[in-house]
């Protein structure tokens, strides 16, 4: 079974493409490389001993994609990961992103349509949930209007999806995701930051091992027992199994709607200042950092409630905390030696 993962060598989605190669599915990729190397094919190759096909091009290129899907009648089912994803840029130029993020999307389910490819997984996040009134949040929690750009076309996309399954053959399932961290035990793959990262994971070891002097702790004034903000943080290499179990949930017919939503998280919610600690307990490494204002944009609290997940779709986040800062850690070390600018 062939299976298209689009944004195939970014960092979740390469994470992904491992754990459907291990599985026995033929992979073919789309990525046009903005965000991603190259490199990562021959590391997918070294980790499985198989190479997935590749082809190099942008979604939104309505010919291309088309003559992409006319040319690949045996797609089975497709994982949509294509997308550009920092917040802060989708303020400065919403343009950009909405052109991005939601133009692949509709020639992706033009193509589906026009080659009968019913199946879709696409990457959501728990950003469409704000800050909840209730947690652990569950996926039926009401959404709240997105305040970035990028927000915003997470959650047109969940529309776009849902309403074109109402009038297709299309079926989907939006996967939240709450926050991946850390990288592949291999430590060939993992996630390639584009300059100074925004994210918290890469900040802290990017500190720890020099190229940065501090990391900034976006407030300590908040509702939490330490005062510093509480996020579900996960396992990449869980996450991405996930895929695989949801992509063959609509391969083998087994979804009960639609259009099916699931939180991936762990279930757990931890602070700032726990995964600073975690990093430096799992790594022996002390951290520099210096407490600042809150981050504009930034919410209080969030973490899963994986009921749903756990027990509907049958996965089960396995890596703890300190396994997660660890395996950052080995990655980081590995990223400083061999991906060093050229
Ligand atoms: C962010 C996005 C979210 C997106 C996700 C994708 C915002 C508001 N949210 O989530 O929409 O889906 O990335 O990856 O941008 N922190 C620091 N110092 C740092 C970096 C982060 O203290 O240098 C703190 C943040 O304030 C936050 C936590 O660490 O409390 C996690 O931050 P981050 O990794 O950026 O993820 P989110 O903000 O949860």
């Amino acid at each position: 079974m062939k299976i298209l993962v689009t944004g195939g060598t970014g960092y979740i989605g390469s994470h992904t493409v491992v754990e459907l190669l291990a599985k026995g599915y033929e992979v073919i990729i789309v990525d046009d490389l903005s965000n991603s190397s190259i490199e990562v094919l021959g590391n997918i190759e070294k980790i499985t001993g198989k190479k997935p096909l590749f082809e190099q091009f942008n979604l939104t290129d309505t010919e291309k994609t088309g003559a992409f899907f006319r040319n690949n009648t045996d797609i089975g089912g497709i994982i949509h990961f294509a997308a550009f994803k920092a917040v802060g840029e989708s303020v400065e130029f919403p343009l950009k992103y909405y052109h991005n993020n939601l133009v692949s999307l509709i020639n992706i389910l033009h193509g589906m349509k026009e080659n009968t490819i019913r199946n879709i997984v696409f990457s959501s996040s728990c950003t469409v949930y704000g800050q909840p009134a209730i947690l652990p949040v569950k996926e039926d929690a009401p959404l709240q209007k997105a305040w970035s750009p990028y927000g915003n076309t997470k959650q047109i996309s969940e529309d776009i999806l849902n309403d074109t399954s109402k009038v297709t053959d299309i079926q989907a399932i939006l996967l939240r995701y709450f926050n991946p961290i850390g990288a592949h035990e291999s430590t060939l793959i993992g996630e390639l930051p584009l300059g100074e990262p925004n994210s918290l994971m890469p900040y802290i070891t990017q500190t720890a091992i020099g190229k940065r002097p501090f990391l900034r702790v976006w407030g300590n004034d908040y509702d939490t027992p330490d005062g510093t903000a509480i996020r579900d943080y996960l396992h990449v290499t869980d996450l991405a199994k996930a895929h695989v179990i949801a992509v063959e949930r609509m391969l083998n017919s087994k979804m009960k709607q639609k259009v099916e939503v699931f939180n991936l998280g762990t279930g757990n919610g931890f602070s700032v200042m726990q995964v600073i600690d975690s990093f430096e307990r799992s790594t022996g490494v002390r951290l520099n950092y210096q407490i600042m204002g809150r981050r504009a944009g930034d919410i209080e609290q969030v973490w899963a409630d994986t009921d749903f997940a756990n027990k509907e779709l049958g996965w089960t986040a396995e890596k703890n905390l300190d396994e997660m800062t660890l395996s950052a850690w080995k990655w980081e070390k590995v990223l400083a030696k061999e991906w060093a600018p050229k």
